[in-house]
């Protein structure tokens, strides 16, 4: 875990007070709600459909148990009791008083957090894999350059008036647990031939044009990596559209130079900013690194974990990962009970998740980009106990990637932006598919809702994707099939018209039943769409 040094402190609690002071101006009407708003945008504060919503930064998603159980203190003391886990490692509460804000954000800076740069159109949280660290797939730890682009990212002077907000993902493995091709950047470390160094993807994205990122450069090497970063982002900050939000994000610009014509600017910048010095000497790297060391794993006693209680196993075989390290495991907390919102956890849960970590997780969490909180590292004689204490307070959900998985934003319900609501019909999907038998028998399925078109519940990335649409005045829903967010990223395709609230969740079982009926042997729902394509789903829907 990365530790905040006395700079990083006197930054964030100075940010503080700055804060405090705008809002006792703004409450005394000495500011007005458009000189007060880039203000609080900048502090992550929105003003949604029914109160303020505060979005707190998770840096990669990682955190540890002091730092989640103040989450669980805030959702206590200054929301409803609970908070919202989102699609990019953040957590947002929903139900903020202005006057508290500034308590908030002083509470969060005690134990090393803020909600600094989660808007505005800058730089983003950085996320990367939620199995950092513990995979056993990954070539190096993610976290670490994560962190770099953090520190190299937070206040750039060059980058904090971007044309738009800008999303960067790390990961180090093969397999793609972060959406990194929907990113503006996705860097996907590999090695070759003994050299460390970066996959760069630029110009990945939803909402509205939503692109799979082209890759810009094959490899570069890591000493090279910062600058090659700053390169793409001097190309964008320089030519993006800053005349037109629909067109200002980075995929865009790359869209209408072509991936070719970019990476020639982008190569052309990046051999003046080589010049400049800004990758960091290998001593300051390994400085970060040390903070991402891996905990003091024991050695493994050998013990399986002793599946004689069926829910357990089933548990077990679900939401639980294998580790790279021998007699360790990676657990999934799934925070989508059926009847529940997706992704919102009670303060009480989040105390607990905090208490499991430090009991059993080496003190680490982390917050995934499907809504749902991991365990990195836990011993496999522990595993039972871990299980039996989220059960108990209704954390243990044996769903991971399964159809009651569902990833939601939240819509009509919070969402000033909303077309239409998301919860409700996650919840009625998830009521529909409830038996978790029938669930794994449809196995690996991904469904993404979104309230609008910004795509915040990816809903391009589903296997199965749902848009809330406003038609003529009545909530509409649009049935996507076919999109991936993971290392075999692809853009969901429309089927057609759209549907009412019941007719959705019908539309949803038919083209399972489609599955169930035209799937070959291993074939996850989405390698079966592929294969036949979208007519046979098309014409159970609107046959
Ligand atoms: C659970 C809550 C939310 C989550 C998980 C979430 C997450 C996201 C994500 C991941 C995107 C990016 C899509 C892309 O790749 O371009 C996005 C887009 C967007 N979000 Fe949210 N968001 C949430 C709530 C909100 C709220 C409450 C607002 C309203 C202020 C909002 C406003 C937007 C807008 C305007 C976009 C469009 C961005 C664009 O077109 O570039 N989001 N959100
Ligand atoms: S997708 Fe639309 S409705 Fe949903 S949170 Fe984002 S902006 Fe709001």
């Amino acid at each position: 875990m990365y530790k905040y040094d006395t700079y990083d402190q006197a930054i964030v609690d100075s940010r503080v007070e700055e804060f405090r002071d705008q809002v006792k101006r703004r409450l005394a009407g000495q500011i007005t709600e458009d000189q007060f708003k880039p203000l609080r945008l900048m502090n992550g504060l929105y003003l949604q459909l029914h109160a303020y919503m505060l979005r707190v930064a998770v840096p990669y998603g990682t955190l540890d148990g002091r730092q989640m159980r103040m989450l669980g203190h805030i959702a206590r003391k200054y929301d409803r009791g609970y908070g919202h886990f989102t699609t990019r490692q953040n957590i947002q509460y929903n139900w903020i008083k202005l006057e508290d804000a500034p308590d908030i954000l002083a509470d969060l800076a005690t134990v090393e957090m803020h909600a600094i740069q989660t808007s505005g159109n800058c730089i983003r949280n950085i996320s990367s894999d939620q199995y950092a660290g513990a995979a056993a797939d990954e070539v190096t730890d993610p976290r670490v350059w994560a962190e770099l682009l953090r520190q190299w990212s937070t206040f750039h002077p060059e980058f904090s008036y971007l044309p738009r907000k800008f999303k960067i993902a790390v990961i180090a493995a093969d397999e793609d647990r972060a959406a990194m091709r929907l990113h503006d950047i996705g860097i996907q470390l590999i090695e070759r031939d003994g050299q460390l160094g970066g996959r760069v993807f630029v110009g990945g994205g939803m909402g509205r044009t939503p692109m799979v990122a082209p890759e810009i450069k094959d490899f570069i090497t890591a000493a090279d990596l910062l600058s090659y970063v700053e390169a793409c982002l001097r190309v964008y900050n320089r030519y993006g559209r800053r005349d037109n939000i629909y067109k200002a994000r980075i995929k865009i610009l790359i869209h209408e130079l072509g991936a070719d014509e970019y990476r020639r600017q982008v190569e052309e910048e990046f051999a003046l900013v080589k010049a400049l010095g800004i990758d960091p000497p290998q001593a300051e790297f390994d400085r970060i690194s040390a903070f991402f060391a891996p905990p003091a794993f024991v050695a493994d006693d050998g013990v399986a974990a002793d599946r004689s209680d069926p829910d357990f196993a089933v548990w077990l075989d679900q939401n639980v990962k294998p580790h790279k390290q021998p007699g360790y495991a990676i657990v999934n907390i799934s925070l989508k009970p059926t009847a529940g919102i997706p992704g919102d956890a009670s303060a009480d849960q989040i105390d607990l998740m905090a208490d499991l970590a430090e009991r059993y997780s080496f003190d680490e969490l982390r917050v995934t980009h499907a809504q749902n909180i991991v365990l990195p590292h836990v011993r496999t004689a522990d595993l039972y106990t871990v299980w039996q204490a989220l059960d108990a307070a209704g954390l243990a959900p044996a769903n991971l990637d399964l159809i009651s998985d569902i990833i939601a934003c939240p819509g009509l319900d919070y969402c000033s932006l909303a077309n239409a609501r998301s919860i409700p019909i996650a919840q009625k999907i998830a009521e529909r598919f409830a038996d978790l038998g029938r669930q794994r028998e449809l196995g690996e399925l991904k469904l993404k809702i979104s309230g609008c078109i910004n795509a915040c519940g990816h809903h391009h990335a589903g296997h199965i994707g749902i848009l809330g649409v406003d038609k003529k005045g009545t909530e509409n829903y649009q049935l996507l099939l076919g999109g991936s967010g993971a290392e075999d990223a692809s853009l969901a395709r429309i089927t057609g018209p759209g549907f009412d609230e019941d007719g959705i969740v019908d539309a949803v079982e038919k083209v399972t039943n489609v599955y169930l009926a035209s799937r070959e042997d291993g074939e996850r729902f989405l390698d079966t769409y592929r294969r036949v394509g979208l007519d046979p789903f098309k014409e159970a829907l609107y046959g």
